[in-house]
């Protein structure tokens, strides 16, 4: 992802032929793959262990759906796009939920009222030892609506590059087909005309007056479209249960001999924006 947010891949991307001089491209292939290595061999021992009574995983259920569609002539579900499926899996899905959960323990570090006001919702709404379920964010408004803020304040993929696949009129623009196109999110999650305090941590803005949660339209942090985040449902389940799971066990502070302004909330660049490496207490809870 570091590497992805490498500003001479932009230049690449847009100069190819200057790629004998640039190379960022090759050290991220050659990530890639190894990273490849690893799921084929999961996908193997996978194959080798499956029992269609019991789908394990998702790897499971695309090599059951291979296995059903050997008949056909032209199944979706080859070895190659099993393994895309997978690496898509990994790629989105594991660094973005992981980041913004580091997001959420830094930015409640920083607000410790925020986060009494979050332990204290949990309290009340959870019996002492009982796990969050997803039922309970209905219960949670106010920690829901610190996620979503969490998720809108961070940015987290400002840019996801696309590309035409038909010609486009767009606002009086004629877009050729085959166009890169770089819709710009920040453009609408820090939009001064949608929200009180773009530029600060709020949870209010996902809270009416009676403190209960409200969606706001312009909270496109999955993005919006046919090709919008695959995984929203499931980040959205992840981010909830561990977010609410951690507040509930652990206080997070500050390591000693540093203060909540010392605590730095801007982000790293890259193609995904990350916080800092910061040192965390987390303090059980009684
Ligand atoms: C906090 C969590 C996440 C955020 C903020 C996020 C955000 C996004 C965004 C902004 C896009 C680009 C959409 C567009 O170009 O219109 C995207 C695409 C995608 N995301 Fe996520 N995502 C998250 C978690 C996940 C998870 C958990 C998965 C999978 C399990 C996932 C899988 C994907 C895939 C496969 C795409 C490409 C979809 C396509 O090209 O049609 N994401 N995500």
């Amino acid at each position: 992802m570091t590497l992805l947010g490498d500003p001479f891949l932009h230049l690449f991307n847009f100069f190819p032929f200057l790629g004998f001089l640039l190379r960022p491209h090759k050290t991220i292939l050659r990530r890639v793959e190894e990273t490849c290595v690893i799921l084929r061999k999961h996908i193997q021992a996978s194959k080798q262990t499956i029992n269609a009574n019991y789908l394990r995983s998702y790897t499971d259920a695309l090599l059951f759906r291979q296995q059903e569609e050997t008949k056909k002539a032209m199944s979706m579900f080859h070895d190659a796009n099993v393994l895309a499926s997978v690496l898509d899996l990994v790629m989105a899905g594991t660094e973005t939920t992981a980041t913004t959960l580091q997001w959420a323990i830094l930015l409640m570090m920083k607000y410790p009222e925020i986060q009494c006001k979050v332990q204290e919702e949990i309290k009340t709404v959870l019996e002492p030892g009982r796990l969050p379920t997803f039922d309970d964010k209905k219960r949670l408004p106010f920690s829901n609506a610190v996620i979503h803020e969490v998720q809108r304040f961070v940015n987290l993929l400002p840019q996801v590059p696309r590309c035409t696949a038909v010609d486009t009129h767009f606002r009086g623009y004629f877009i050729p087909k085959g166009t890169t196109v770089i819709p710009s999110l920040s453009s609408v999650l820090l939009d001064d005309t949608q929200w009180e305090t773009p530029d600060q941590f709020n949870p209010d803005h996902f809270l009416d007056a009676d403190g209960n949660f409200v969606m706001k339209e312009a909270f496109l942090a999955f993005s919006t479209g046919r090709r919008n985040c695959l995984g929203e449902s499931l980040a959205k389940m992840e981010l909830f249960l561990f977010f609410v799971g951690l507040f509930q066990k652990f206080s997070f502070r500050p390591p000693p001999g540093s203060t909540e302004s010392s605590l730095d909330i801007g982000p790293v660049p890259g193609f995904t924006l990350r916080p800092r490496p910061q040192m965390t207490c987390a303090v059980p809870c009684d």
